[in-house]
C-alpha cells in the first residue's frame, strides 16, 4: 500500500520551456510523494502519461556537460573490459547517443521514444528504435535482432511508469547468461542530501538499492553488484542477471542501516525538506544585489515551484543548451538565456540550479568575484573557491 509523505506542491512539467504565448495553457499537477510499505519503492502519487513528457522536440542532451560524456564513455570502457569487445548491448533511453558512440554500429541497438534523438541516432548508424519500452517492443527487437549479452540503461528506468514491467521486458532480449547494467538516481542520495528536486514529473519513481532489489526479484532477476556513482548528485550502477541466486550486496546492509525500509525515514525526510524551503527562501530574500541561476534543469523546476521563487529572486537562468535559450522556466517563468548573453559583472549572487555540476562550474567561472548559492545538502552560501 502506497503512504503519502510530502506534498510539494502545484508544479508544472519540468522539463517544458515556454513561450509567453504558452503560459495561458500551462499544465500543472499536485507533486505528492508516497512510500510502498511491500516493495519499498518512493513513487509519484499523481503520474504523468509519458506521451506528455518525452516529445518529439525533448530538450534535454545527456551530452551537455562535459561530466556526463566522461561518464558515458568510461561506462562503455567498462563494458567492454568486463564482456569484452563484440559485447552486443541494447541500450534503452538512447537520448542523442552519447554511450551509444563508444560501439560499432553492429553491435549496439538503442531504444529512444523522443524522435528527435532516435532519428540523430539512426543518422550515426545506430538502429534506434522511436517506440516507448514495453514487452511486445523487446519481442520486436529479439526477433529482428537476436538477444543481447547487456541491457543498459542510464536515468531512463526510474522514467518509466512501472519499473517491474521495464525489467520483466528486459528479462525478454536478454541471453540466459545475460547482465542488465541498470543506472538511476539513489533514493540513498536524496536522503542523504535532502535533494528533493529529484521529485519531479520525469522521475515516477526515485529508486533504492532495496526496493531495485525486490523488484528484480519479482521479475526473475538477481542483483549481482551495484556501484555507487557520483552523476546526478548520487546514483548507483545495478548489476542484475537472469534467474535466482545469491550475492553479497553492502549497499543493501547501508540503507538497511540508514532505515530506508521504513517509512518514518521518509516523513523525517519530509520535515527537513520543508525547513530547506525556508532556509533557502531567506538566504535568496537576505543576500541582495542580483542574483541570476546555472542550468535551466528540471531539478530546479521542482525548487524553483515548491519555494514560490521567480525572478523577483531570480533574475535569469543561464544554459547551453539552445532548445531553452529565448524561453522561460516552467511555472515561475524565469527568462533563460545563453552565457554569452550574460554579463556577469553585476551578478553578486550564482544559484547552481545545475548543482550536480560543481566543479565544471566552477572551473568554468574562475573570473566571477561573486559567491555560489546551494540548497544541497542544506541551503547555504558558498565560500568563494
Ligand atoms: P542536469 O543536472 O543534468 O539537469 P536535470 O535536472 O534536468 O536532469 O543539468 C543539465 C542542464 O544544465 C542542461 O540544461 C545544461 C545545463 N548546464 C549548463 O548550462 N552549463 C553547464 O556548465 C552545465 C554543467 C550544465
Amino acid at each position: 500500500m502506497m503512504k503519502k509523505f510530502l506534498d510539494l506542491g502545484r508544479q508544472p512539467i519540468a522539463n517544458a520551456y515556454l513561450t509567453k504565448e504558452d503560459f495561458a495553457n500551462e499544465f500543472f499537477y499536485n507533486l505528492e510523494v508516497g512510500f510502498d510499505e511491500e516493495t519499498k519503492l518512493v513513487s509519484l502519487i499523481n503520474q504523468i502519461k509519458p506521451e506528455k513528457m518525452f516529445v518529439d522536440d525533448y530538450p534535454y542532451h545527456s551530452s551537455s556537460s562535459s561530466t556526463m560524456k566522461n561518464h558515458f564513455k568510461e561506462a562503455a570502457q567498462t563494458i567492454k573490459t568486463i564482456f569484452g569487445n563484440d559485447v552486443r548491448v541494447l541500450e534503452i533511453g538512447s537520448n542523442d547517443g552519447v554511450f551509444l558512440k563508444n560501439f560499432d554500429k553492429n553491435k549496439a541497438v538503442a531504444v529512444e521514444p523522443c524522435k528527435n534523438f532516435a532519428q540523430m541516432t539512426n543518422e550515426m548508424g545506430y538502429r534506434t528504435y522511436d517506440e516507448f519500452w514495453t514487452e511486445s517492443l523487446a519481442e520486436k527487437i529479439c526477433g529482428e535482432n537476436g538477444s543481447f549479452d547487456v541491457v543498459y540503461s542510464a536515468n531512463c528506468l526510474c522514467h518509466m511508469p512501472s519499473v517491474f514491467d521495464a525489467y520483466k521486458a528486459i528479462f525478454k532480449v536478454l541471453k540466459s547468461g545475460g547482465t542488465l547494467i541498470s543506472e538511476c538516481p539513489s533514493m540513498f542520495s536524496v536522503l542523504k542530501n535532502t535533494a528533493y528536486d529529484q521529485l519531479y514529473n520525469e522521475h515516477p519513481h526515485l529508486l533504492s538499492l532495496t526496493s531495485t532489489n525486490n523488484l528484480l526479484k519479482e521479475a526473475g532477476f538477481s542483483m549481482i553488484n551495484s556501484t555507487d556513482l557520483e552523476c546526478h548528485g548520487g546514483s548507483y550502477r545495478v548489476f542484475a542477471g537472469k534467474g535466482n541466486y545469491f550475492a553479497q550486496i553492502d549497499g543493501l546492509d547501508k540503507e538497511k542501516l540508514a532505515g530506508l525500509h521504513e517509512f518514518s525515514t521518509y516523513e523525517r525526510f519530509a520535515q527537513k525538506v520543508e525547513k530547506s524551503k525556508t532556509l533557502l527562501r531567506g538566504i535568496l530574500e537576505g543576500v541582495g544585489g542580483k542574483t541570476i541561476s546555472y542550468g535551466a534543469t528540471a531539478k530546479s523546476s521542482t525548487v524553483f515551484n515548491y519555494c514560490g521563487i521567480d525572478s523577483s529572486l531570480i533574475s535569469y537562468i543561464v544554459d547551453t543548451t539552445k532548445e531553452k535559450q529565448g524561453k522561460f522556466s516552467p511555472g515561475v517563468h524565469i527568462p533563460i538565456i545563453s552565457r554569452e548573453e550574460a554579463n556577469f559583472d553585476d551578478v553578486s549572487h550564482i544559484f547552481l540550479g545545475a548543482w550536480n555540476y560543481l566543479k565544471e562550474i566552477r572551473e568554468k567561472e574562475k573570473t566571477f568575484n561573486g559567491n555560489f548559492i546551494t540548497h544541497v545538502p542544506f541551503p547555504n552560501i558558498l565560500p568563494s573557491a
